[in-house]
């Protein structure tokens, strides 16, 4: 069974080899996205992996029934870039990996927080040049702070009980409220409206759906408390960059930390240290000494890789044998 993979990083190859290779999968691996300008890729292939920035959209999913493939497997959670309705209507099946490892998008959620607001990216810098000043590197205690969680699913879930460890209180929003766990963990549900002027901490971790697009905007980030910090480790599109620079110019907020960005695609997991950016948002956000971004890493540990490729392979098996999938499917 070929399976053509793009957007292929060392570390795809490696863990999706491992898995593949007990499971009889035949990978096909390009380092190109796929969209309908690089469909022929996958002309010898029965099926084809995709990731987060892969344009899976009418035109492309058009041209890969044409060459045959029946299947879109998503190596991710967020499927967003997928036209779901365009498989369904072609009687393609598509899959995707809904929760691999949620502890590690938690758990760089926290890292980036803690990194921002101990400026320890600064302190590293500056000890490995001997400069032993603590001028300008103060922080805040995360005991007794109040954060907002936005969409307590998997990820947000989890970010909301480490918050509970450090002594937070958290306040959450989301469109379906999972009342046992709050009371549980003690966390309080509240509207949107009412979280934003209360917290300290706001991290996003609901999906990229049109109802979420630019959810935070020039008048939701207004209602942001004075000087609070925003994380999203969810989709870049959950926030209007433009109203960003806007607030962050104006200094309403405190530090903004993002593993995610609005036009990350073809920007985010490439090396452009030898090219000029050519994204004058993007560069305006790197210069604000209170911004913090990494490049849609938060998933990338060693379990969430092994567990990716698992679920990955195993799908690809089952659906070619007409099985049902194991996990995750979106469109069958
Ligand atoms: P999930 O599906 O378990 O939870 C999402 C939650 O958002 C649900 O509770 C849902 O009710 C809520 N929700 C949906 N629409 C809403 C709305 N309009 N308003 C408020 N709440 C709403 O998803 P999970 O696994 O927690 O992942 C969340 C997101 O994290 C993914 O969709 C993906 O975009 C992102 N992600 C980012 C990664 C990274 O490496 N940075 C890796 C994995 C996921």
């Amino acid at each position: 069974m070929k399976t053509a993979v793009f957007d292929t990083k060392p570390y795809d190859r490696k863990y999706l080899t491992a898995a593949g290779a007990a499971k009889d999968v035949e990978w096909q691996f390009h380092e190109f996205r796929l969209s309908s300008e690089t469909v022929p890729a996958a002309a010898s292939a029965s099926s084809v992996c995709v990731f987060v920035n892969d344009r899976v959209d009418d035109e492309c999913m058009e041209a890969l029934h044409e060459l045959g493939v029946g299947h879109i497997a998503l190596r991710c959670a967020g499927f967003n870039n997928v036209s779901l309705e365009a498989a369904r209507r072609r009687g393609m099946v598509v899959t995707r990996v809904p929760a691999y490892s949620p502890h590690a998008v938690a758990e760089h959620t926290l890292a980036l927080l803690l990194t921002l607001n101990r400026r320890i990216h600064r302190a590293y810098n500056r000890v490995r040049e001997l400069n032993f000043s603590l001028n300008g590197l103060i922080g805040f205690d995360l005991f007794g702070k109040t954060v907002g969680i936005i969409g307590t699913g998997r990820i947000g879930r989890i970010t909301a009980q480490i918050f509970r460890g450090f002594g937070c209180r958290v306040l959450a929003m989301d469109t379906r409220p999972d009342r046992a766990w709050a009371d549980e963990i003690g966390v309080e549900y509240v509207d949107l409206e009412t979280l934003l002027p209360r917290c300290d901490i706001v991290s996003l971790h609901v999906p990229l759906f049109p109802a979420t697009l630019h959810l935070l905007n020039d008048r939701t980030l207004a209602l942001m408390k004075r000087g609070a910090y925003l994380l999203n480790t969810s989709r870049g599109k959950l926030i209007d960059t433009t109203a960003l620079i806007a607030v962050l110019k104006s200094g309403q907020l405190g530090g903004v930390a993002l593993d995610v960005y609005e036009e990350e695609e073809g920007i985010f997991f490439e090396d452009l240290s030898g090219d000029v950016l050519q994204d004058d948002e993007l560069s305006r956000l790197l210069t604000f000494p209170n911004v913090l971004i990494t490049s849609h890493q938060a998933f990338l540990t060693h379990e969430a890789l092994t567990e990716i490729a698992r679920v990955t392979a195993e799908n690809l098996v089952r659906i070619s044998a007409g099985q049902p999938a194991l996990d995750g499917t979106l469109v069958s």
